[in-house]
């Protein structure tokens, strides 16, 4: 894969204006993967809520293209909730955030773009006063799975998250 320097990728936060550019992006990335159990499919209805406030997401340009994204989701105490899903930590649920998405395409990866998006991310989720960010990984993602761990995710448990085998990742902010 391409090295490419990360000066060299223009981020910006996405709006609703890049819903369209957004559902072109994931449907690239499910052609190009082998497994599709790793990746939740999320809908325009999903998108269009993660683009605005309460939620923050990040979108990565490269050439003018839309190549990657990352989306931090401020989950009410419904069960898009993970921090209601950890088990044997203190943590509250009602400041927490996901790292609910990231995608890269696949001619750009290998540039820690993940991890960068991860620690921009964490910066907003503390100028939106989150104390614990969480993110649920597929066992069968040990790209996704290393980012999180380099970020200084903690692994909580494995569980059935969105019908499929999740492990379970939270770290305190
Ligand atoms: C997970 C993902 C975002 C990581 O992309 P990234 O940040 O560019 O990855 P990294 O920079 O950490 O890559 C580290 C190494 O792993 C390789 N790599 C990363 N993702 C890979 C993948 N899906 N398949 C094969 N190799 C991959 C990179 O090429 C790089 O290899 P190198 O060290 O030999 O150069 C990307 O693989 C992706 O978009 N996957 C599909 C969507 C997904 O699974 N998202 C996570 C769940 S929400």
């Amino acid at each position: 894969m391409t090295k490419i320097l990360l000066k060299d990728f223009q981020i910006k936060q996405l709006g609703p204006q890049h819903v369209v550019e957004i559902l072109a992006l994931q449907e690239r990335i499910f052609d190009s993967l082998t497994d599709k159990s790793t990746l939740r499919r999320n809908t325009p209805q999903m998108f269009e809520m993660c683009v605005q406030p309460p939620h923050y997401s990040l979108g990565v340009w490269y050439e003018g293209n839309l190549v990657g994204l990352a989306i931090l989701y401020c989950p009410d105490m419904g069960e898009e909730n993970l921090a209601k899903c950890l088990q044997g930590v203190e943590v509250n649920a009602e400041t927490s955030a996901n790292y609910k998405l990231v995608l890269v395409e696949p001619h750009c990866r290998g540039n820690g773009l993940q991890f960068h998006l991860g620690l921009l991310l964490e910066q907003q989720a503390l100028i939106m006063g989150k104390t614990v960010m969480c993110c649920t990984v597929s066992p069968d993602n040990p790209y996704s799975r290393n980012n999180m761990l380099k970020l200084g995710y903690i692994y909580n448990r494995t569980l059935i998250k969105y019908g499929s085998i999740r492990d379970l990742y939270y770290k305190t902010l």
